[in-house]
């Protein structure tokens, strides 16, 4: 679940940097269906940098996102005890992709909740905070 836990301060030129890192991931997207090329960079509080891209398959529904396979990649790497301290997801068709509520969903599992997101979005690029994205995370919370 996200925690409430104070992210230190990430740079403008952290995010940028992150930014080109995802941009460079997407040029590596399997996405032969939609066309549409995405990348992600997580910065982990292990000081780590992780990207994935999305992995398209013909059985559509199967697709695999940007974010999620950079999740799937760092927990591959490191094991899962990391925090994830800012994101950015960018594609190379000049399109808004903002992360969609599934890799939300996932990414909230690891990420700080006041984490900086930066994403493509209708009027340019936008950095939100997680919590912004997905105020309300399910968790298993049993009375
Ligand atoms: N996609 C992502 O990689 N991340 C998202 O958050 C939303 C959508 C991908 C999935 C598919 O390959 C393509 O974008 C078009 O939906």
């Amino acid at each position: 679940m996200a925690q409430k836990k104070k992210s230190p301060e990430i740079t403008e030129a952290e995010l940028k940097d992150l930014a080109s890192k995802a941009r460079k991931a997407a040029k590596n997207s399997y996405s032969p269906y939609s066309k549409f090329k995405v990348g992600a960079a997580l910065k982990l509080n292990n000081g780590e940098l992780v990207i994935g891209t999305n992995v398209e398959s013909v059985s559509y529904g199967l697709t695999f996102c940007a974010e999620r396979a950079a999740l799937v990649s760092a927990v591959s790497r490191f094991g899962p005890k990391f925090r994830i301290q800012a994101v950015a997801v960018t594609n190379l068709n000049d399109g808004a992709s903002p992360p969609c509520g599934a890799c939300l969903q996932m990414l909230a599992e690891f990420i700080e909740s006041n984490a900086p997101v930066r994403f493509p979005a209708i009027d340019g690029t936008r950095t939100m905070t997680f919590a912004q994205l997905l105020p309300q995370a399910f968790g298993i919370k049993i009375k």
